[in-house]
């Protein structure tokens, strides 16, 4: 790509399972409560999938919108975020294609979790950068629920299901929804943090049923969350060459309301410039940074030209961030 060409953000779509399962419900069927809920999490309620409808189903609903928001349904290329694809293989992202009816065209899924949005972003706008797509769909979906176990309640309040996505064009640098610089990092040697330990190549079978769920070590994934997403901030605003204050807008993934608001301490932003969905989506994973731009358009409190720093934490260990000047682009 010519230098001052970008990958540009032109359109945005979301899209939530209808069925809502809010706190009282779980402590209903776990030893927990809507207090407990809500003050360690920040989390309501969440949106549930139904049995059926997968993470296919949810990406070509969110892929759908993003697509009638951009104004044309044409892309090169499909790169679905994701983590809980409808089979282990083949990979989501061409059943996505071909359900938009973009059948032909590149088409395939990126896992990192729930920083899995952010890597996709850099991967469509790589394609773009490389002369290979003019035009890319980008979505982050999750069915998340599945992977907890129905009797854990250490996970099952936190997660939550949901697709989200953006188009991306070829455009100039310094214009409205250019992307970039990105910071991306990982650190294998504590996958164990959050981990499905069997159903992998590794390991096809376990005689404990438990061994297909996620196990999460929720305290260290908050510190190490506050202090990835906080560190990759401030390489992004640097490479940049920003400064905290030239951020209107903070979308991190929606892990915990207290991850939120602990990394915006750190990094001395104002509560105030913190976008947060969680109360009401939980963690949707690779959907949740698109779902709570999609939100945070519609109640008003993202604006075209407002300076956005997107940042996103996950298992793996993944984490990474991108900045955009929001351009005058709505949810379709
Ligand atoms: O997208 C990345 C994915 N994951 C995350 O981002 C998760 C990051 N971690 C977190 O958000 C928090 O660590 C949790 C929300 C998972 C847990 O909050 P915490 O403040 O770290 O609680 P804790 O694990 O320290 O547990 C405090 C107490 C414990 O009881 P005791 O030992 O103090 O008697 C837990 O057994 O709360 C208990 N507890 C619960 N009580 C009621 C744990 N889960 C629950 C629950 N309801 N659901």
């Amino acid at each position: 790509m010519q230098k001052g060409h970008s990958a540009v953000l032109t359109g945005l779509g979301a899209w939530l399972p209808p069925r809502v399962v809010d706190n009282d419900a779980l402590s209903q069927r776990l030893d927990t409560s809507d207090e407990w809920i809500r003050t360690r999490t920040g989390i309501r309620e969440r949106r549930i999938a139904d049995p059926d409808t997968s993470t296919v189903d949810m990406a070509v609903q969110a892929g759908a919108n993003a697509l009638r928001s951009a104004g044309s349904d044409l892309v090169d290329a499909v790169v679905l975020a994701t983590s809980t694809p409808d089979y282990v293989c083949p990979a989501s992202a061409p059943q996505v294609a071909s359900a938009l009816g973009l059948s032909g065209i590149a088409a395939f899924d990126v896992n990192a979790v729930c920083t899995g949005f952010v890597y996709a972003l850099a991967t469509g706008g790589g394609l773009i950068a490389g002369g290979m797509a003019d035009r890319v769909l980008v979505i982050g979906a999750d069915v998340f629920s599945r992977l907890c176990d129905p009797a854990d309640r250490g996970t099952v309040p936190i997660f939550g299901d949901g697709a989200g996505a953006v188009v991306l064009r070829r455009g100039l640098a310094d214009e409205p929804g250019a992307l970039g610089p990105f910071d991306l990092h990982s650190e294998g040697d504590n996958a164990d943090l959050l981990i499905v330990p069997a159903g992998g190549a590794k390991q096809r079978e376990s005689d404990d049923p438990r061994d297909h769920y996620v196990t999460m070590h929720g305290q260290a994934i908050f510190r190490h969350a506050c202090a990835r997403m906080a560190e990759s901030a401030r390489a992004v605003l640097e490479r940049a060459g920003l400064e905290i204050d030239d951020v209107d807008r903070f979308v991190a993934h929606q892990a915990n309301i207290r991850i939120l608001l602990a990394t915006a301490k750190q990094l001395k932003l104002p509560e105030d410039r913190v976008v947060a969905n969680i109360g009401h989506a939980g963690n949707t994973s690779a959907a949740s940074i698109p779902l709570a731009l999609a939100d945070a358009c519609e109640d008003g409190s993202l604006q075209p030209g407002h300076r956005v720093l997107l940042t996103a934490f996950g298992a793996g260990l993944t984490w990474g961030s991108t900045l955009l000047t929001w351009p005058d682009v709505k949810p379709g």
